[in-house]
């Protein structure tokens, strides 16, 4: 099955609308081969000068195809694309229901700005294969037949000739242009997603790029992807002009066809001569049918392309695997429960988790530490259901997660993301996300157990102030905050927070540590961190080590004898010692 028959599959094509558009265009270019054949006959029986009564029904004819051309082919349009708006929306709806899915983790092959291209250009491209293809050849096909025929009951040479120039015009310019086109349509479309994704990454990267002077590097970069698409575009420009031309010249040809064979035919009395002057314009009308007809045959590449694109993202597999029939979310107090667990990225890849167990008991609070790339946000991946366990369960309240839906598993189990993202709107409705419902007063309340109330109150526009793009206008432990304050609102039974402090300085990190281990008090809570500082107040420390638990109990536990936990904890008290940071952690340095 090609891509482009797969999309298709997937949205509700309206039959009924297109068809209408398929017979509103045929009448709109009928409309104009009768303008072009009444006109040639009145022009020539006026010629003769017989009494003005003979030629009315013709000028009123005249008057008739001229105004229902018009009328007809904006109907067309309206309609045709009203069809073709309703396909697409329903296209965007699909693409987009299936990147929300992959989006947490299923999409690491795509560049950002490379999906943003498949997901706006490449959807409405595929418009072209209805508006530019499918409809002017049905169109083409409808008219240029009916013209054949009349030219044919005239004068069956001028027939002959019509049909061989609509072939010419409507089959050969357009294979021709098309099999020249072919490559530079399908690198356009490479290019365009090349370029886009090029120019979103410099822009997002714009600051380091300016401090390490290679800004220039970029932009010539850009430029480059600039001259390839450029030149592309003018490739294919020039074979929808060699195709043009060549539909013309077969239009041009069929009217001198046509005196050709009709100049004899009236003189041995075949054809009135009154006639002649249809048989030689006909071809001319007809050619404004076949005019687009080269441009259709190119869309179809641009639309394979473009659909095969598409079809790239929607057909990766998805990380998780939804129930086909759910169970029911069972009820409060969730007991989480991890066994065996072993998880990894790629089908093929090693294991990032390899028998982990743990359980996170009603109102608990758990650590998991271990340095970077031994699995802990993996483990936080797979309580969220972004990712699929390869052997083991993690269960609910005694029911696989495998069983429930991610939506649902997600009402239970939150996660403060490591780098959770703001978005450029205030920082009261970047809290709301979490609660759409929620009154000013809880929002409050959030925001004071995150220890950020009083610095929201001293802004001039308190709630309303707005964070800037990815909350580069507030401080980075502002942001971790704000990211809490939303976590606290959302109030998960059980909250995930993957290094909070990840950026923050030590003193901030640590005090932010305290912070939130006070704001979950009661609360089942797994803390992933690097730092240790601070973790005496959580029940259960968990050390990873390239995906296997390594050590495990509490604080205390761990430091009563000699363990990699001890050796961690030591050394970061030497390190805060150098810089000179105070042991009773949670207390920030006068800065
Ligand atoms: N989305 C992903 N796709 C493929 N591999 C991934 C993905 N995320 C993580 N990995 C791999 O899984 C392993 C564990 O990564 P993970 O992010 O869980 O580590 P971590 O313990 O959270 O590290 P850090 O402390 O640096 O955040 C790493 O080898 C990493 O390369
Ligand atoms: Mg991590």
């Amino acid at each position: 099955m090609t891509p482009i028959v797969r999309i298709l599959r997937l949205v509700r094509v309206p039959r009924a609308r297109l068809a209408l558009a398929v017979g509103l265009g045929a009448l709109a270019l009928g409309s104009g081969v009768g303008l072009m054949a009444t006109s040639a006959w009145l022009i020539s029986r006026a010629a003769q000068h017989p009494p003005v009564l003979l030629l009315m029904v013709a000028i009123v004819a005249v008057r008739a195809f001229g105004i229902a051309r018009g009328v007809f082919r904006y109907l067309e349009r309206l309609v045709s694309h009203d069809a073709t708006f309703r396909i697409l929306a329903d296209l965007r709806a699909t693409v987009y229901q299936r990147l929300e899915r992959l989006a947490p983790t299923g999409l690491p092959v795509f560049r950002s700005g490379d999906l943003l291209g498949r997901f706006v250009a490449d959807v409405d491209a595929i418009q072209d294969l209805y508006l530019r293809t499918l409809l002017p050849y049905a169109v083409a096909a409808i008219v240029g037949g009916a013209s054949v025929g009349l030219a044919w009951a005239l004068l069956p040479e001028a027939g002959v000739i019509l049909l061989v120039a609509l072939l010419v015009a409507g089959v050969l310019a357009p294979w021709v242009s098309a099999a020249v086109a072919k490559s530079a349509e399908r690198r356009m479309a490479d290019l365009r997603g090349e370029l886009t994704a090029h120019v979103v990454d410099t822009l997002h990267g714009a600051p380091e790029l300016i401090a390490y002077g290679v800004a220039a590097t970029r932009l010539t970069e850009a430029a480059r992807l600039d001259r390839s698409l450029t030149r592309a575009s003018a490739r294919s420009a020039l074979t929808a002009g060699l195709g043009a031309a060549l539909t013309t010249l077969a239009g041009g040809l069929a009217v001198w066809g046509g005196l050709a064979v009709g100049v004899p035919a009236v003189r041995s009395g075949r054809l009135d001569g009154v006639l002649l002057a249809v048989v030689v314009l006909l071809p001319l009308a007809v050619s404004e049918v076949m005019a687009g007809l080269p441009l259709a045959a190119q869309a179809i590449e641009r639309t394979r392309r473009s659909a095969s694109r598409i079809d790239a993202v929607l057909e990766l597999p998805e990380p998780v695997q939804e129930p086909t029939q759910p169970a029911a979310l069972p009820d409060a107090p969730y007991v989480l429960t991890i066994e065996d667990l072993r998880a990894r990225w790629t089908p093929d890849g090693p294991d990032v988790l390899d028998g982990v167990s743990l359980t996170l008991e009603p109102g608990r609070r758990y650590a998991v530490v271990g340095p970077s790339g031994s699995g802990k946000s993996t483990l936080t991946a797979v309580l969220l259901r972004f990712l699929e366990p390869s052997s083991g369960t993690v269960t609910l309240n005694g029911v696989d997660l495998r069983t429930l839906r991610g939506e649902d598993v997600r009402k239970v189990v939150g996660l403060c993301a490591q780098d959770a993202h703001l978005f450029d709107t205030t920082i009261g409705e970047n809290i709301r996300l979490a609660r759409r419902s929620a009154t000013d007063d809880e929002l409050r309340d959030a925001l004071r157990r995150a220890r950020l109330l009083e610095w929201v109150e001293s802004l001039p526009h308190g709630l309303d102030t707005p964070v800037g793009e990815h909350g580069s206008q507030v401080s980075g432990g502002q942001r971790q905050r704000i990211a809490l304050a939303r976590a606290l609102l959302a109030d998960f039974p059980i909250l995930l927070l993957d290094e909070p402090a990840a950026h923050l300085d030590v003193a901030n990190a640590d005090q932010l540590t305290a912070d939130l281990l006070d704001a979950t008090v009661g609360r089942t809570t797994l803390l992933v961190t690097h730092r240790l500082a601070g973790l005496e107040n959580v029940d259960e420390i968990l050390v990873l080590d390239a995906g296997r638990v390594v050590e495990r109990g509490s604080h205390a536990e761990l430091m009563a004898r000699p363990t990699l936990y001890r050796s961690w904890w030591e050394a970061e008290r030497l390190q805060d010692r150098v810089l000179a940071i105070p042991a009773d952690h949670g207390v920030p340095r006068s800065t």
